[in-house]
């Protein structure tokens, strides 16, 4: 049986905005397959990206998000560029273009990029053929953690909507609350935002009517199946929104007081690194509701996924009676190895893509 294939509308995915809540699922279901890959020790690596380019370009630090993209790379077989922007021309003065046309000129297939400035990445996209993938723009989008946070909702609870989503903390500054009140309006969760009045813009209400905007975390806290903690982005100045990081603590901090009043199948999440003993304290990050580190593990599959379906290409997938049967169900996209067929990929013409 050949599985009906879905197809990406988009050449870049720079944020969680233009994205249909089928794109989100696509998305999501395929890093269900991708995630059998990462967890099979007999696969693991797979040659989706096979002799394609991926360049790597981070002007803001980033641990995490940078090796779990590598990571995905790695496994999807693409070859790898790491940009280092610290020792690039740009500390020598060259703009964002010219950078990126002399990336151009060596032909990458995909640029995940992180940069300070919110919209760099469209920026970009006028001026190079590659697909672009956001990997954080300022304060204004970070779809992949938007996704892997979904990702680790809908496995824990089976579903995205209906659920009550807190997200607490530095709203102002952060952009991954701002792809999540993308992707969980659209997808039916229920959220509501948490946080001092200096770091809660008001203004919020008029992109995502339907939010719920609170001061009292200790009044949210019982009705929530997820609670998302934000961290305090002190480089980009939340010292200026609060009193003082105690104070902030008093009233903010998910300790184990505050996590006594949630119900005991409430979950914790947080895009880390967090600010242990700031936003959250170290009894509630790795106890028993935390699944923090969950979340780091379902990076890679995410991104994996993301990445495939940004290529130009397809592996035609044929199942079989070993395919899992919800692949079968939702018509994903997988290897026939994974199905425990043969690997070799009878690859489909380009895929439609669309402009930005
Ligand atoms: C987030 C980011 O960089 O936006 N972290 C991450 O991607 N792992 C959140 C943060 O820095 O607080």
């Amino acid at each position: 049986m050949t599985v009906p294939q879905y197809t990406f509308p988009f050449k870049h995915l720079l944020g969680i905005e233009p994205l249909s809540p089928l794109d989100v699922t696509s998305i999501l279901d395929q890093a269900k397959a991708f995630e059998e890959v990462c967890e099979n020790p007999e696969i693991k690596v797979v040659p989706a990206l096979r002799k394609k380019l991926v360049v790597n370009l981070f002007f803001e630090n980033s641990t995490r998000t940078r090796n779990s993209f590598e990571i995905a790379e790695k496994r999807l077989s693409a070859e790898i560029v790491n940009f280092d922007a610290g020792s690039s021309s740009l500390s020598k003065g060259e703009t964002l273009i010219d950078t990126a046309t002399n990336l151009q000129a060596m032909r990458p297939d995909i640029i995940v990029m992180r940069h300070s400035a919110p919209g760099a990445h469209t920026l970009l996209a006028r001026h190079i053929d590659a697909s672009i993938v956001n990997a954080g723009d300022g304060a204004h989008e970070h779809p992949t953690q938007a996704l892997l946070d979904a990702y680790t909702m809908r496995e824990h609870f089976g579903k995205l909507n209906g659920l009550s989503v807190a997200i607490v903390g530095d709203i102002r500054n952060s952009r991954v609350v701002r792809s999540n009140l993308w992707l969980l309006t659209k997808m039916g969760a229920k959220v509501t935002l948490v946080g001092p009045p200096t770091l809660l813009p008001a203004e919020i209400k008029e992109t995502w009517p339907d939010v719920e905007l609170s001061y009292d975390f200790d009044e949210v806290i019982p009705s929530m199946d997820v609670i998302m903690m934000l961290r305090c982005q002190f480089e980009r100045g939340t010292g200026m929104y609060i009193p003082s990081q105690g104070e902030y603590a008093k009233y903010y901090q998910l300790n184990a007081a505050r996590m006594k009043r949630a119900g005991n199948e409430a979950v914790v999440l947080h895009p880390g690194p967090l600010n242990r003993g700031v936003e959250i304290t170290s009894e509630v990050a790795d106890g028993p509701n935390s699944l923090i580190l969950k979340q780091v593990t379902n990076g890679v599959p995410v991104r994996m996924s993301v990445l495939h379906l940004l290529i130009p290409s397809r592996v035609q997938l044929t199942l079989n009676a070993k395919t899992p049967k919800f692949l079968k169900n939702r018509g994903n996209l997988i290897f026939q190895k994974l199905a425990g067929g043969d690997c070799s990929p009878p690859y489909q013409p380009a895929i439609k893509r669309n402009a930005v």
